[in-house]
């Protein structure tokens, strides 16, 4: 039983979000599929929660016209990059409803959850309690004005609302008070014991996933709610629960099971119950103390179930240099990547395996996707494959010879490609996907080493039936190529088996040394990659760039940024500043950033670009007194020549003033 974490359906996804976790796990289902394991692959979205509600209320529609929306768009998505969820299912579902209360009530009834009443910060104008992120205030830790009820951004810290200095609320703006109301605790205190004993057993574990769970057992576990005070999400099914929803990270990993009832109606069971399961988590390093510890002990104190084999969680994939954040639009999207690199999903795939955060934070760069496609997939994978196809087409008309005496090389060749298949399934196995993609990569390898080294192109003239022999043993390796890269690869996979023209093979199959039969007819070659050209990248790099930029332009960056590093008084009169007088002013074509203006300089009369066209009207610039840098060097903008620069006061909420010398400096006066 296999799941991958539940996202939330708040927005689009991205590359974090592959290499996180979907990814890993598609490739691990794959496997034990290829493997013939009996393998169900659920997931789905997570449709409650604050992060759904606040999204619906700054666009100003309902939550479900939210998930609704984003249901669709993730789920294409995962299905465009060839994640073979068997269901991707989703929370608001009547059966998920139906499931978790039932699942609720059980360990009701059994008396697992402590009944608490306590005060809790509520909105009077709004008529709500303040969960979570309903609720922001300053960090106690770091003095963030902007810290959540559950977490404060800057610092990482997690946070309580209570613990929150000056609290807000998010709805109204104004002061909560505190009011008294009831919720159901899971006492995570008093069932530390039994969850201890579940890790400890558990040190097979990841590293990172080990760690984490023992550095919130040293700390003590707390009572957490399972309910809360909301109108979106399951109600809680009992009687004197009005206006209480269950807890978003109660309903969400039951939405696993509900996923698998969906799918398999009665025979769900066998891959929850049967003690034969082994159950794999795939989520990303934020979820682990819930899939960890929460989710198993729900499943233990319910009883019947098993509990999770193995958490592989992965560490956070990084953007050039930056954490990818979906607010500052910090991120490469799916649904853009696919405009943009159409058909090529499995590049992204390789690069987001090949360099996946598995044991720490890793940083995604368009250079480096560059450099694995060009230097790795093409140079070494596709060429071989590419090679013995071509070879095979010119000198036996696409059909597989037969093979002769085996000389050394062969048979060392082949004896090196029976190993791959268990080299490469024992890393997938024990989740280490990265070290799975280098020894790939070492089996195309081997082949294009083998061609090189028997140069079946020199030989032709004189030894046909050697060639045949070393064109067949080629072949064989691209089998098993095809058959090993499915995985990782499965629309290159899918590639190589019209091209190879084969169908069923199993991982079984692979690294046998007929695969393909004598005679065996091949298809025309198609090229598996293509080079990615710099200007390719520059566009994504510089579409980073006027992201960042315009990020610094509208987050008040400025009015926290710190001095600049000092200059000497020499540097600073190297600059030529001047009163000028902005005579006309025009948008420049094509562009929706830049204004172009004659300024009068007193000196002459000149053509200045400047970014300002969100800011300021052409019309309301014209007659305007500004300062301006008359040495700096000129710079054709969008083939406009810049000649000069003016300057703007940037204000805290990113809105520009111009730097206005006083009203009667005449055009041309020295400004020092
Ligand atoms: O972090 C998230 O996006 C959560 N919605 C993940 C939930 S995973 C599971 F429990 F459903
Ligand atoms: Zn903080």
């Amino acid at each position: 039983m296999v799941t991958a974490a539940l996202i939330y359906a708040n927005g689009p996804i991205h590359i974090g979000h592959l290499a996180g976790c979907y990814i890993p796990a598609d490739i691990y289902v794959r496997y034990l599929r290829a493997k013939g394991e009996d393998v169900v692959f659920v997931s789905g979205t997570d449709e409650h929660g604050v992060p759904i509600t606040l999204k619906a209320r700054n666009e100003g529609v309902t939550p479900m016209e939210i998930v609704d929306r984003y249901y669709a768009m993730i789920k294409k998505s995962f299905e465009d990059f060839g994640i073979s969820f068997d269901i991707y299912s989703r929370t608001s579902n009547q059966t998920h409803h139906k499931t978790s209360s039932d699942f609720f009530i059980n360990l009701y009834e059994k008396g697992v959850f402590d009944e608490i009443e306590s005060e809790q910060y509520y909105d009077e104008s709004a008529k709500q309690f303040l969960a979570d992120r309903y609720i922001v205030g300053t960090c106690p830790n770091c003095g963030n004005e902007n810290a959540y009820g559950d977490q404060c951004e800057r610092c990482g810290t997690s946070l309580s609302p209570t613990e929150l200095k000056d609290p807000r609320s998010t709805l109204s703006g104004e002061k909560p008070v505190m009011k008294k109301t009831k919720n159901w605790y899971l006492p995570l205190d008093k069932l530390q014991p039994k969850i201890e004993k579940y890790i400890d057993q558990h040190k097979d574990w990841k590293a990172n996933v080990y760690g984490q769970c023992k550095s919130w057992l040293n700390q003590g576990l707390h009572s957490r709610a399972m309910t809360r005070d909301l109108d979106w999400g399951i109600k809680v099914p009992l009687k004197d629960a009005d206006g209480k929803v269950l807890y978003v990270w109660f309903d969400a990993p039951i939405g696993y099971i509900t996923a698998t009832q969906e799918l398999l109606g009665d025979s769900w069971e066998k891959y929850w119950k049967d003690e034969d399961t082994r159950l794999i988590h795939f989520i990303g390093k934020d979820n682990i103390v819930f899939h960890c510890i929460i989710f198993p002990i729900m499943l233990m104190e319910h009883g019947g179930y098993v509990v999770p084999d193995n958490v592989p969680a992965n560490e956070f994939m990084n953007l050039e240099g930056d954490k990818i954040s979906t607010s500052r639009n910090w991120a490469v999207w799916l649904h853009e990547y696919l405009e943009e690199f159409p058909g090529k999903q499995d590049i992204l795939r390789y690069v987001l395996t090949a360099n996946a955060p598995e044991t720490k934070d890793n940083d995604f760069t368009w250079k480096d996707f560059q450099a694995r496609n060009n230097n790795e997939l093409v140079a070494i994978f596709g060429n071989f494959v590419n090679r013995a196809v071509v070879l095979t087409h010119k000198y036996f008309e696409g059909r597989i010879p037969g093979r002769g005496r085996l000389e050394k090389i062969d048979e060392d060749t082949l004896e090196s490609l029976a190993q791959f298949p268990s080299k490469i399934g024992n890393s997938i196995g024990s989740f280490k996907f990265r070290e799975a993609t280098t020894k790939l990569m070492d089996l195309a390898r081997l082949g294009n080493k083998y061609l090189a080294d028997t140069e079946p192109w020199k030989l032709i003239k004189t030894d046909t039936e050697r060639v045949g022999t070393i064109l067949n043993i080629s072949l064989q390796i691209a089998t098993t190529l095809g058959i090993v890269s499915d995985p990782f690869l499965p629309f290159t996979n899918a590639k190589i088996k019209r091209i190879l023209n084969y169908k069923d093979l199993s991982w079984d199959n692979a690294g046998s040394p007929s695969n393909l039969a004598d005679g065996h007819q091949l298809n025309e070659p198609e090229l598996l990659f293509e080079k990615i050209e710099d200007k390719t990248i520059e566009a994504q790099i510089q579409k980073l760039m006027d992201t960042k930029k315009e990020n610094a332009e509208t987050s008040g960056d400025a009015e926290t940024s710190p001095q600049k590093e000092l200059v000497s008084y020499d540097d600073f009169m190297k600059m030529d500043l001047r009163v000028g007088e902005i005579l006309t002013a025009e948008a420049v074509p094509k562009s929706s950033k830049l204004l172009k203006f004659t300024v009068d300089t007193g000196v002459d009369k000149r053509t200045i670009v400047s970014g300002i066209a969100k800011y300021f009207k052409p019309e309301e610039m014209i007659g305007k007194k500004v300062t301006v840098l008359m040495n700096l060097a000129p710079r054709k903008i969008m083939g406009v020549e810049s000649q000069g620069m003016l300057l703007f006061a940037e204000n805290a909420d990113g809105s520009l003033k111009a730097v206005t010398p006083a009203e009667d400096g005449e055009n041309g006066a020295v400004i020092s």
